[in-house]
């Protein structure tokens, strides 16, 4: 966060999340995102794959098939100390942080939260290595 603060840091945040995202898709070949059930970005709504698995708000990693050749994860993310100046109740945010975060996110859900909590999950699909017949006996 530097030592502008949470609030200088909301920007910078949601801008490097989606930046790291890009370049680890481009250098593996996977899609990957950010979820949640209670979103702050509704940019970050899951892809319908995901959708059915929130049903249980699982707190264990979720593997499944997500089509023909491709493996969806989905990986919990919980939530330190540290991300409740964002995250937090409502009431103990900083001033400067609750007026940047309805200023960002006017439909804000993702408050409220206490150390420890499954603040959202990674969501990752990637494909399978094709099998080649010419290998097989
Ligand atoms: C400086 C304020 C700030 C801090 C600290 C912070 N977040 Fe966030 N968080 C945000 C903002 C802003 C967004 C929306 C980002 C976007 O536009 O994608 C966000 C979005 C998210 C999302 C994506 C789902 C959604 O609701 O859009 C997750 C998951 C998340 N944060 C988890 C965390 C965790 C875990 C930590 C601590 C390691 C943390 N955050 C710390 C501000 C913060």
């Amino acid at each position: 966060m530097g030592n502008q603060g949470p609030a200088a840091a909301i920007s910078v945040c949601s801008r490097e999340a989606a930046l790291i995202a890009q370049k680890i898709s481009a250098d593996h070949g996977l899609r990957i995102g950010r979820t949640a059930i209670r979103l702050r970005n509704p940019q970050n709504a899951p892809p319908e794959w995901v959708r059915p698995l929130l049903d249980t708000a699982p707190t264990e990693a979720q593997f499944v098939s997500v089509a023909d050749n491709t493996l969806g994860a989905l990986l919990p993310i919980r939530l330190q100390q540290k991300c409740l100046a964002c995250h937090g109740p409502t009431d103990s945010l900083r001033d400067d942080v609750r007026e940047q975060l309805s200023a960002f996110y006017p439909d804000d859900a993702a408050t409220g939260y206490a150390e420890g909590d499954v603040r959202g999950w990674f969501w990752v699909e990637s494909p399978l290595e094709q099998s080649d017949p010419g290998q097989q006996n």
